[in-house]
């Protein structure tokens, strides 16, 4: 690859690019940007799938590297082979039921890698490290109120203790570094290619193999559901325009309580709701989360474009039309994993 060609080019270090968001987020990125040139570090972990990035696989602005974020050397081999200036990092362990069952790894990748990120990202004199944390960071809230970004930290689980460490680790290089780094947090996520083991893409799954739909505790717990593209249209923006050393909550005001979600995905595939089964619930259940989006509304002008009732009927269709994608992974290891996560509730 000639210099002069990166030279022209937002050279970006995206990690975690094969899983859900990531994936998303290049496909619509090298379908609307010329000037982004994209280098996908993924480990391909049991959650990242090349078959999601089919139609970015041949595109110019792009290049994908199997490795793992808490390899040094390969992290340091690629800012200098690629004169990576920018780093997005959404390379993370991302479930918290598996965090419950082994939170190590979590700790190793989310933690220590990006702590790999950080560090090159300093020593090479990148010109912004945007980290993609997650909203689960403030802990939980009652009947009322929202996150703002104000909100202190108050993880509950392995998983989003370890997502706020990486926080508090990127905003401690940055004062006392002066490294460029701005922090997103968002909400819960749905779209194409999500990993059946989140709520949203296991119930539609189940529903359609006539399973069970293993609904913890009594159903009332309430997440805010953002669809994929409005997320990846605010990591644009914020990755564009986002100051330095601020955090941007991104949100789409949508509050459901999970057995909402459940009927009506039912009601969507004809299914009847005899296939709803309350089970023993997750430990440390965060009860709600609500995001207050404003300052990103407000200072850099993003507002979330899908409706929940159009995106979830998108979502929907798309789990209907590319069964060939999940029934894939339905094998060994999930099946594995199903059975360790279920089979004693
Ligand atoms: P995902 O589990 O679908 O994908 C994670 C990707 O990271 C996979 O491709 C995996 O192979 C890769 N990965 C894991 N460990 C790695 C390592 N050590 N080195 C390199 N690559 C590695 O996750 P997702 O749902 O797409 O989430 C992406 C990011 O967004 C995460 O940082 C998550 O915390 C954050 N987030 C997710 C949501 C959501 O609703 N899913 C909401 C807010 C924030
Ligand atoms: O809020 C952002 C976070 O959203 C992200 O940071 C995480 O990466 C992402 O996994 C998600 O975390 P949640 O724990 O909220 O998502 P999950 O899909 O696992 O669960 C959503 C809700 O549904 C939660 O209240 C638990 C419940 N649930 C989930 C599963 C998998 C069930 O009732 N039954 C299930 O089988």
């Amino acid at each position: 690859m000639e210099d002069s060609f990166l030279f022209n080019m937002k050279t970006i270090l995206v990690t975690g690019g094969a899983g859900f968001i990531g994936s998303n987020f290049i496909n619509y990125i090298l379908k609307n940007r010329d000037d982004y040139f994209i280098i996908n570090l993924d480990k391909l972990t049991y959650a990242g799938n090349l078959e999601n990035l089919k139609e970015s696989e041949t595109n110019k602005n792009y290049i994908f590297v199997k490795g793992d974020i808490t390899n040094n050397e390969l992290v340091n081999f690629l800012f200098g082979k690629y004169k990576i200036k920018y780093v997005i990092n959404f390379a993370a362990e991302s479930h918290v039921d598996r965090s419950i069952l082994g939170a190590e790894v979590f700790y190793r990748t989310n933690v220590i890698g990006t702590n790999v990120l950080l560090e090159a990202a300093r020593r090479f004199n990148i010109e912004k490290f945007l980290q993609i944390s997650t909203d689960e960071v403030y802990g939980s809230l009652g009947p009322t109120g929202l996150f703002t970004e104000t909100t202190p930290l108050s993880p509950n689980s392995p998983y989003s203790s370890s997502k706020a460490a990486a926080d508090m680790m990127a905003m401690a290089y940055h004062h006392t570094y002066g490294l460029p780094v701005v922090i997103t947090r968002c909400s819960n996520n749905y779209g194409p290619y999500q990993f059946p083991e989140k709520l949203i893409p296991l119930m539609i799954i189940n529903a359609l193999n006539n399973k069970k739909l293993p609904i913890y505790g009594d159903g009332m717990n309430v997440r805010d559901w953002i669809y994929v593209i409005d997320h990846n249209k605010a990591v644009e923006l914020v990755f564009e325009k986002g100051k330095v050393g601020e955090v941007y909550n991104v949100g789409a005001s949508n509050e459901m309580p999970n057995l909402q979600i459940v009927k009506l995905i039912l009601k969507h595939l004809n299914k009847n709701e005899d296939l709803i089964e309350f089970v023993k619930d997750r430990p440390g259940h965060d009860r709600r989360y609500a995001i207050d989006s404003s300052k990103i509304q407000n200072q850099l002008g993003w507002k979330p474009e899908f409706t929940f009732e159009s995106a979830i009927e998108h979502t929907i269709n798309w789990y209907l039309e590319n069964k060939s994608w999940w029934e894939r992974i339905l094998t060994g290891d999930y099946l594995k994993y199903y059975s360790e996560q279920y089979s004693n509730r």
